[in-house]
């Protein structure tokens, strides 16, 4: 090979590599963007994720919430299936979790009350004489830090955040990293929760995403099929406590074991449908082995043929049919979110189970891991 030839050989490599050390990684690096400045005067940043479908989920590392997913219906359309608000101040002020990372312990502690190892802890109250997601500034009104952890496969977001022993009245400064990953080649987000701690403490988390599979604000979700993987559900009491019964959903408003409209039996008028205003239920899942990762819940929207199937390594889930929203929250494009027009299916531990032995344990102790995985996945016919 003559000088010159090698030398233009050399030369190609060069560019080649070049483009494939560029390109290749960009082309999988998440998209950063402000999303303003915080209360406290802290940047927040907004995530774009994005598959080679089109799939797009936008996340914001102010309360670790998922803004927007947009998903596409039968005839190839996309809209923003979740629930959310048009600005960063909006999610500041707001209590209606939409979208948020909820923690330190999701649902309610009856009286904001457990014992621990004999010692009785007193948490806020932020609903009612009970505790809600983790109290007065739970993990959904906290800054997260965030880093792009895509690979091959897929674009992740990982959000870690410190909760100092003490915060919100809970045990144990706790480490908490949660990694959302959307698939390249599928329609679907995974999300990775780990978290570990220096104290005995409750750990329970989940994500708040309010969804409507005909669209963010485009009506009710009363004809929207859903099918849940669970023979058996935890009753409340009027303060939508579970009692620590376990019940058969055989026969009931609570049998989802085929695909039922969330609304065909909402308003039949029975005992825990009044108590919870409608669905705002745990429902235990059926499951082979404990922590494996099994369908927990499908549902289908008929009119835009949207279907979302979510699988989980928790042991419940708590379905939430929007009754509390009434349309005096505007959100996105500051469209009024109507009586029942999302639906939440949060993937969890019981609520309240620190008070109730019988319950699968929240208790997480130093040199343990907490660990759970929830995918959702999305298809239309
Ligand atoms: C949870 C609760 C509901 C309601 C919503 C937020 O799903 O179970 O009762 O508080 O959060 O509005």
């Amino acid at each position: 090979m003559s000088q010159t030839m090698r030398l233009t050989a050399l030369f190609v490599s060069i560019i080649a590599s070049t483009i494939w050390c560029c390109a290749t990684p960009k082309e999988l690096k998440i998209q950063k963007q402000s999303y303003g400045t915080s209360k406290d005067g802290q940047a927040i940043d907004l995530y774009r994720l994005t598959n080679s479908l089109g799939m797009e989920v936008c996340i914001t590392n102010y309360g670790g919430t998922v803004v927007s997913l947009k998903v596409p219906d039968r005839d190839g359309k996309f809209d923003d299936v979740v629930l959310g608000y048009d600005k960063l101040e909006d999610y500041e002020n707001g209590s209606s979790y939409f979208g948020a990372t909820i923690g330190r312990y999701a649902n309610r502690i009856a009286h904001g009350k457990f014992v621990l190892d004999g010692k009785a802890y007193q948490l806020p109250k932020n609903n009612g004489d009970n505790t809600l997601h983790g109290g007065i500034e739970g993990f959904n009104k906290r800054i997260w830090t965030a880093k792009d952890m895509s690979d091959g496969h897929a674009q992740s977001l990982q959000l870690t955040f410190f909760s100092k022993n003490g915060e919100e009245g809970f045990p144990g400064n706790l480490s908490v990293t949660v990694t959302f990953a959307l698939s390249n080649d599928r329609d679907e987000l995974r999300i990775d929760y780990a978290a570990t701690t220096d104290r005995d403490t409750v750990v329970n988390l989940t994500n708040h995403s309010y969804f409507n599979l005909s669209g963010a604000g485009n009506g009710d979700i009363l004809g929207q099929q859903l099918l849940l993987s669970a023979k058996q559900f935890t009753p409340i009491d009027a303060d939508l406590i579970p009692t620590g019964e376990v019940r058969s959903v055989k026969g009931t408003d609570f049998d989802f074991a085929t695909p039922t409209a969330i609304g065909a039996r909402i308003n039949n008028g029975s005992e825990q449908l009044k108590f919870g205003r409608g669905y705002d239920h745990n429902f235990i899942l059926d499951r082979e082995h404990t922590g494996s990762l099994a369908l927990a819940a499908r549902v289908y929207d008929p009119k835009s043929g949207r279907r979302l199937e979510i699988s989980t390594t928790e042991p419940g889930i708590q379905l939430y049919s929007g009754n509390f929203l009434d349309g005096t929250v505007r959100g996105k494009a500051q469209k009024a979110y109507q009586y029942r027009s999302a639906f939440c299916l949060e993937t969890q531990h019981f609520p309240d189970s620190p008070n109730h032995s019988s319950f699968p344990g929240t208790v997480l102790k130093p040199g343990q891991r907490f660990q759970s995985t929830t995918v959702y996945r999305f298809s239309a016919d």
